[in-house]
């Protein structure tokens, strides 16, 4: 199937259609029962700039690149300053210049805009304050695997109404979910998001009712990268919403529990729900891998090989690209 992702942005689960994101979630599970991806990605070069940490989404974006036969480049923060030693339109303008595609976890959404807006090459979201679509849409595949259906599936988001919870948002109002946000009076999600998402979002602030007919339990830290001033504060208007033994007898027995991870064990989760036999984190966590390498092959399949060096094709002495975007530039 022609992917309409092809040599597009992916920035968050809002742009796409619904029969491409099914269309991701069949390769990923192709991929993930042994049918070969292929090498879309041969002779081509994937920058990632991650300028939060990262485990999960970094290596497992690298491992998709490598196995989808690219090269990929991982820069930090320490490395590129983007928006200090430079603008985030410059970066954007450079990287354009070398690489075939960037991944990127920035801070600010907007910025996030301002690389796509300022790259020919595909820009996918790697997490942003606002928004964790490759996070969600691995956890589609999840949902798939352990409740049977994506559609219909009852998810009940116990945490902060931020970025991962935006991009559930997302998600159930594409899919069909069943959504169900659970967070303290002050962290729920932009009520603009909410009333968009219609029918399929229900928001309560009491836990036990919120995940009373779940099948799937999901929370997120309390303290996000980059909230770390607020962490007390947060420990305790988020201490009655803790994923623990006694929330879970409130879930069917058949709930099972996700959690985007890194987890702050003994704030938002205890140990004992994280390592009990109902949660399925490390699986999810795994997923990231296979639902990356079907979104990579989606935007890079039949892409045009690499674009010549504008140098050599004569182009860059002019300071044009090989679209002239760039002439009226000074080189
Ligand atoms: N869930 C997630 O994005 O993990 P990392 O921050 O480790 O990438
Ligand atoms: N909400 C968390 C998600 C981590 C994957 C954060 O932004 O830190």
């Amino acid at each position: 199937m022609e992917s309409r992702l092809r040599g597009r942005d992916f920035l968050d689960i809002a742009d796409l259609d619904v029969a491409t994101c099914r269309s991701i979630l069949d390769t990923a599970r192709r991929h993930k029962a042994g049918a070969d991806p292929g090498k879309p990605l041969r002779g081509r070069t994937v920058a990632m700039v991650f300028l939060r940490p990262s485990n999960r989404t970094r290596v497992s974006f690298e491992v998709a690149i490598h196995r989808l036969g690219g090269h990929p480049i991982a820069l930090f923060d320490r490395e590129i300053e983007m928006g200090r030693r430079e603008s985030v339109a410059d970066v954007a303008r450079i990287l354009d210049r070398f690489v075939d595609g960037l991944v990127a976890r920035i801070p600010s959404h907007r910025d996030l805009l301002g690389l796509a807006e300022h790259m020919r090459a595909p820009v996918i979201n790697a997490m942003t304050d606002a928004s964790h679509p490759c996070q969600v849409l691995a956890d589609c595949l999840t949902l798939k695997e352990v409740v049977g259906r994506v559609a219909g599936a009852r998810v009940a988001f116990i945490g902060d109404g931020n970025n991962v919870c935006a991009s559930w948002i997302e998600a159930a109002s594409l899919l069909g979910i069943n959504l169900t946000v659970v967070s303290p009076p002050g962290y729920e999600p932009d009520p603009a998001q909410l009333a968009r998402a219609g029918g399929t979002v229900h928001l309560t602030h009491e836990a036990a009712e919120g995940v009373a007919d779940a099948d799937i339990v999901y929370t997120d830290v309390w303290t996000s990268m980059g909230q770390e001033a607020e962490h007390e504060q947060r420990r305790q208007d988020f201490g009655p919403y803790q994923v623990n033994a006694a929330l879970l007898r409130a879930a069917p027995p058949s709930a099972r529990v996700m959690h985007c991870l890194p987890a702050h064990r003994g704030e938002e989760i205890t140990d004992e729900v994280l390592d009990g036999p109902q949660a399925v984190v490390f699986a999810q966590a795994e997923n990231r891998l296979w639902v990356q390498q079907a979104l990579l092959a989606a935007i890079f399949h039949g892409k045009a090989e690499p674009r010549p060096d504008p140098a050599s094709a004569g182009a860059g002495a002019s300071g044009a690209g090989p679209d002239g975007r760039e002439a009226a530039e000074p080189g």
